[in-house]
């Protein structure tokens, strides 16, 4: 079947290891099904694999992707939740110590069809396209995991959204204002600070700039770059949710002092469970808002799509159709 997939790694050059070619039908395990993909989305999930980060030489072949939308073997409309836990595993799928992503030891979305654990088929809202249902299983999942569950933040706080125009960035500020938050967001980039206004922050800033007033809690997935404005830009007892570390995991200042004498909370998120990608997905149906997206480009064209996100040279997500 026709895959796009990663053959070798490469932490200079990680599009050096891409294949855009044919793979094997998916093998399909006793408790498993296939989804045929008709849209998937981009992560930096598919950059860090390709650089080798998360998986194994001997994973390789791997097909990209951790997000799909599609049709189910009965022909329903479906989504795909992307965390693998162990089938005996109940509770919360993302506290399996044993669980993966689609794309680490199972293979990924990019492709014709995809096999996943029967319970990881998830109902698409007639409402959804496929586009932007295929946007939801990691970055939206993941942002409204950090706001509303990790975060447990309310109508009428305050919250700030690190590097405004990444896919999970974009999902925050949206996700946020329509959960009545009040959402300042920062960017490197002008224009994309003005897009952080009309997709629903109040006030935006320039990287690194000094806040007119310390917020309830700060969306964190850069790291490096801004970790120590967004210590710096809590009240006292504010809570930081980190997901992510785009520009590097080591910290210059890593603000301890602040965090004990502010008596501030940090607070690790990682993607969502099948119940929470269901919520978000009712919540999407029921209130009208919709993932961004950056542009849509046939699968075969996966090499360009991952270029610009590596070059950060997006606003939202960008969506592969079959
Ligand atoms: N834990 C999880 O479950 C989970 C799930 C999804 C994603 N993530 C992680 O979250 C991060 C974002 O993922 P994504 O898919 O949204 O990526 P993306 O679409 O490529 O976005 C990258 C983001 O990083 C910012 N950025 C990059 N370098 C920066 C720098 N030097 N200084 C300031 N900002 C910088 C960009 O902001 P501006 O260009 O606007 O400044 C942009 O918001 C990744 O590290 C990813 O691995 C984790």
């Amino acid at each position: 079947m026709f895959a796009v997939y990663a053959d070798s790694f490469s932490t200079q050059d990680p599009l050096s290891g891409l294949v855009v070619g044919e793979r094997p039908d998916p093998e399909v395990p006793p408790g498993w099904t296939t989804v045929t993909v008709k849209a998937a989305s981009l992560n930096h999930h598919d950059l860090w694999t390709l650089r080798g980060v998360g998986l194994r030489e001997e994973a390789l072949p791997m097909i990209l992707g951790c997000d799909a939308a599609g049709y189910d073997e009965e022909g329903n409309e479906v989504l795909v939740h992307a965390v693998v836990s162990d089938p005996d595993w109940s509770g919360d799928e993302t506290l399996d110590p044993g669980r993966s992503l689609l794309s680490e030891r199972y293979q990924g979305t990019f492709a014709e069809k995809v096999a996943v654990p029967r319970g990881n088929v998830v109902p698409k809202p007639a409402s959804l396209s496929f586009e932007e249902a295929a946007c939801l299983p990691t970055a939206w999942l993941t942002a409204y995991r950090m706001l509303f569950v990790q975060g447990g933040l309310k109508p009428g706080e305050t919250v700030l959204v690190q590097g405004a125009g990444g896919g999970v960035a974009t999902a925050l500020i949206t996700l946020a204002r329509a959960g009545g938050l009040r959402v300042l967001a920062t960017s490197r980039d002008e224009a994309k600070r003005a897009r952080a206004l009309e997709i629903g922050a109040h006030e935006v800033y320039e990287a690194g700039a000094r806040l007119p007033f310390r917020v309830d809690a700060v969306m964190e997935t850069v790291g490096r770059a801004t970790w120590s404005h967004s210590v710096r830009s809590l009240r006292p007892g504010g809570t930081l949710i980190t997901s992510g570390a785009t520009s590097g995991p080591q910290l210059d200042d890593a603000g301890l002092t602040r965090i004990f004498f502010l008596q501030l909370r940090v607070i690790g998120s990682t993607m969502g469970t099948r119940g929470e990608l269901a919520a978000l997905a009712s919540m999407l149906d029921a209130t009208g808002v919709r993932p961004l997206v950056d542009r849509t480009l046939p699968m075969d064209q996966a090499r360009e799509a991952l270029a610009a996100m590596a070059a950060g040279e997006l606003f939202g997500k960008i969506v592969l159709t079959r």
